[in-house]
């Protein structure tokens, strides 16, 4: 037994200070992209169903930039160990476009939740010989407003 205290003690430690420095990241919230677009996520339900609000900074079309709806859901499997990988869709108000983003929510070395993202841009083209050019691709970067 006084063996074995300080080995516990140690493994004490290292499991206390673990837990200590993996703080959760939570969607939930206001967040700005590296474009300036703002995105709310209203709640995050326990099944890992969330909405939202998204306003873009950038268009690929000529009208006028409206606040559009997001759906989504987050990882929540048992296995799911912090820093969770996300989907979620926004339903362009004002265009003929989705946008489908895929993610996960990190905590930076400064401890700051961030989100790695990205996303594929669907926009309507009039028929089949245009489908090639049809969707965009890249990647943001989200952090809390
Ligand atoms: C459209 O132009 O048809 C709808 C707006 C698309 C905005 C895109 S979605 C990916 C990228 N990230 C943003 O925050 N805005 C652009």
């Amino acid at each position: 037994m006084v063996q074995a205290t300080p080995f516990l003690l140690v493994l004490f430690l290292a499991l206390g200070t673990h837990s200590i420095s993996v703080k959760k990241c939570n969607l939930t919230g206001r967040w700005v992209n590296d474009l300036g677009s703002n995105m709310t996520i209203t709640s995050v339900n326990a099944n890992g169903v969330f909405a939202g609000f998204y306003h873009t900074a950038v268009t690929a079309t000529s009208n006028e930039i409206k606040v559009s709806p997001l759906q989504g859901s987050q990882q929540k499997s048992p296995n799911q160990k912090g820093q969770p990988t996300f989907g979620f869709t926004v339903n362009w108000s004002f265009s003929d476009s989705i946008t489908v983003f895929t993610g996960q929510c990190f905590v930076d070395d400064d401890g700051k939740e961030v989100l790695k993202t990205m996303w594929l841009l669907r926009s309507r083209v009039e028929n089949i010989n245009s489908d090639w050019k049809a969707t965009r691709v890249g990647f943001n970067v989200f952090t809390r407003l």
